[in-house]
């Protein structure tokens, strides 16, 4: 026992005498997530994501607007592969191609800017189902949970913006795959990729669909008008504190053969052939960080 232990330590110390300066391209697992704070020191700081979210303060009638390109009927949806999670890009159709395709702006509350949306991806648990969220919302974990990446518009892409404090403005939207949809309950759009699911089967396949993008707009829509809001950061490694949360209140009812699907088709980067699923971070501590409840009714 006393072996196995001096091992680990030292096989952690290994670690960290060889990540260099440039540690973003440095494997990493959800297994091994208790030795991410070695690596990045970032992960064991004050303002980590996820955390426990309850109903906290309430502000009325102040939110984020978004606005969409015209031609989202005539969307394209790339899919990829990352090893860690399911990542999509969307594209509006037309000339419209290289517009922004969502952008999200505020001023001062739940956030002060400009985003534009980057990528979509996902955390899941495994096939049999069910705690495969990254929040915990009034003290459960949804099935899964689907994060909408958007930077600071006055930087050139995400990667630029995750080094800038509140550079990033993460929209959650909580996925489940039990019950039926109530008047609540948003519905999660098909996006053209159930059934597809096989051929992103290796680590780093991508998959491109049309896709009318029109469902998700309305989606996101209703996911903004009620939020919980609090200052957190990246859930992968390096967990950079520098992303404003919007968790959306309403969960969102997917099909339960998607989740079936995402949770048994896809391999996890990493030694062997591991599949891909319970890609979720622990629970980490919110300290005093305030949790702003934004409604607006119109
Ligand atoms: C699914 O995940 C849960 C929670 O992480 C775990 O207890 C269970 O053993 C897993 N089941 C399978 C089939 O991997
Ligand atoms: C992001 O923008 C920075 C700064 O302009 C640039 O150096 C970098 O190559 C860009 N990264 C990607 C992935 O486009």
């Amino acid at each position: 026992m006393l072996m196995l232990c001096c091992w680990c330590l030292l096989a952690a110390m290994a670690c960290i005498a060889a990540a260099g300066p440039a540690m973003e391209g440095v494997p990493w697992t959800y297994a091994e997530q208790q030795l991410w704070p070695l690596r990045w020191p970032a992960c064991g700081g004050p303002r980590q994501s996820p955390t426990r979210l309850d109903a906290q303060l309430l502000q009325l009638g102040s939110r984020p607007q978004l606005s969409f390109a015209q031609r989202l009927h005539a969307g394209r949806v790339h899919a990829t592969n990352t090893g860690h999670t399911l990542q999509l890009r969307l594209e509006a159709g037309g000339a419209e191609r290289t517009a922004p395709l969502v952008t999200l702006s505020a001023e001062g509350a739940p956030l002060s800017g400009t985003y534009r949306l980057e990528q979509l991806h996902f955390h899941w648990g495994n096939a049999s189902g069910g705690a495969g969220s990254e929040h915990q919302l009034g003290g459960r974990l949804a099935d899964a949970e689907a994060h909408f990446v958007f930077f600071g518009s006055q930087f050139a892409n995400g990667s630029a913006a995750a080094r800038q404090s509140d550079g990033l403005a993460v929209l959650a939207v909580l996925l489940e795959g039990r019950g039926a949809a109530g008047p609540d309950t948003l519905r999660w759009p098909p996006l053209g990729l159930q059934g597809r699911l096989a051929a992103l089967a290796a680590v780093g396949s991508r998959l491109t669909v049309a896709a009318d993008l029109r469902p998700l707009a309305a989606l996101l829509r209703r996911a903004v008008r009620s939020v919980l809001a609090y200052g957190g950061s990246l859930t992968t490694p390096p967990c950079s504190p520098v992303v404003r949360w919007l968790v959306a209140l309403r969960p969102a009812v997917v099909p339960r053969e998607l989740l079936r699907e995402l949770s048994s088709s896809l391999y996890a980067a990493g030694p062997g052939r591991q599949l891909l699923h319970n890609n979720r971070r622990w629970l980490q501590v919110r300290h005093h960080r305030l949790v702003v409840q934004h409604v607006s009714f119109d």
